[in-house]
């Protein structure tokens, strides 16, 4: 039986639901010569800022129980790099190509999502809404729905791409904030980012992130994660939404779009196996093979 992958989120299609998540596949060029680029959904770039940034100074990973805690700080090449250098190499590879955006300042978000929608050969943007505010005190974006309202708006003036909205976990209910980034015009939300955490080291009595607190992913990070899906799926039923957070199995994958995902993201498991997003992608394509489903839209929402 012939299967087929194919996905709309609103104007962005795409060949297969499975894509890269920001910030843990590099600019996707690094991988190569290991990966076959041209099978994925998309390649989710790593957050671009307007200048370039060192990120902050080591430690910026520690292992937990199941999973991991990064404090990466934005580490990237600034937004014209990666125009003029990086996206006419990607761009060779035929693959969707969605850039994610990250700012300190609306005005910083803006100006990053206007340059990248003049380039050629974007499928999409993603509002990376985990930026820490610099007006305030350094609070995540994406913990307001006024202030998420106020930068997917802004951008949604600034940048003729399909948006998608990268929501915090970070907050007790996400549904206020889901509901303002697409009344503010996203086309589709992902989530989860990752979850505030701290680790301690008690053999040298410190933290072991040098910033103290980092993101939490990977396997432990993905009942939380597809519990906050599952509410934003019953808020915003007619929204396509991409399930991210601790998938590293088709399984876990399948369990997202069961849930209502119209798409996936892998993140930490590219750590563990950099091919682990075709396997993911394998394994979807069996599972609707033997249990006799031709497209994935038999399969979305049936768990609700
Ligand atoms: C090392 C590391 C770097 C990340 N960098 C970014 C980033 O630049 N932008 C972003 O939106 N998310 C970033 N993330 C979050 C992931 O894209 C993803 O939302 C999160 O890790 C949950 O998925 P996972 O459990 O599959 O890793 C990063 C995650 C990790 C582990």
């Amino acid at each position: 039986m012939a299967v087929n992958l194919q996905v709309a989120l609103g104007r962005l299609r795409l060949p297969n639901p499975v894509m890269v998540a920001a910030g843990t596949f590099g600019y996707g060029v690094e991988y190569r010569d290991l990966v076959d680029l041209t099978r994925l959904g998309a390649i989710v770039t790593k957050s671009l800022t307007l200048a370039p940034r060192m990120g902050n100074p080591p430690p910026r990973v520690a292992e937990t129980p199941a999973g991991m805690l990064n404090t990466i700080g934005l580490q990237n090449d600034g937004v014209d790099a990666f125009l003029l250098e990086t996206l006419p190499r990607l761009r060779e590879y035929g693959v969707p190509i969605i850039v994610s955006v990250a700012g300190e300042t609306l005005e910083e978000y803006v100006q990053v999502a206007a340059k990248v929608s003049r380039a050629e050969g974007v499928a999409a943007l993603e509002l990376n809404l985990s930026c820490p505010n610099q007006a305030r005190g350094g609070m995540e974006f994406g913990v307001s729905a006024e202030l998420t309202a106020q930068v997917v708006a802004a951008v949604r003036r600034a940048a003729d791409l399909p948006l998608i909205a990268k929501l915090t976990p970070n907050l007790g209910d996400l549904t206020p904030v889901a509901q303002a980034a697409v009344d503010a015009g996203a086309d589709a939300l992902s989530l989860i980012n990752t979850l505030l955490g701290v680790a301690v080291d008690a053999q040298t009595r410190r933290f072991r992130l040098s910033s103290k607190v980092g993101g939490l992913s990977g396997p432990a990070v993905k009942p939380i994660a597809q519990y906050h899906f599952w509410r934003v799926r019953q808020a915003l039923p007619n929204t396509p939404l991409i399930g991210v957070g601790g998938i590293s199995t088709p399984d876990d994958a399948l369990e997202y779009i069961l849930l209502g995902a119209h798409a996936v993201q892998i993140g930490t498991a590219n750590y563990v196996q950099p091919t682990t997003a075709l396997e993911i992608l394998d394994g979807i394509h069996n599972y609707l093979q033997q249990h006799g489903f031709e497209s994935l839209d038999a399969l979305r929402g049936l768990v609700g």
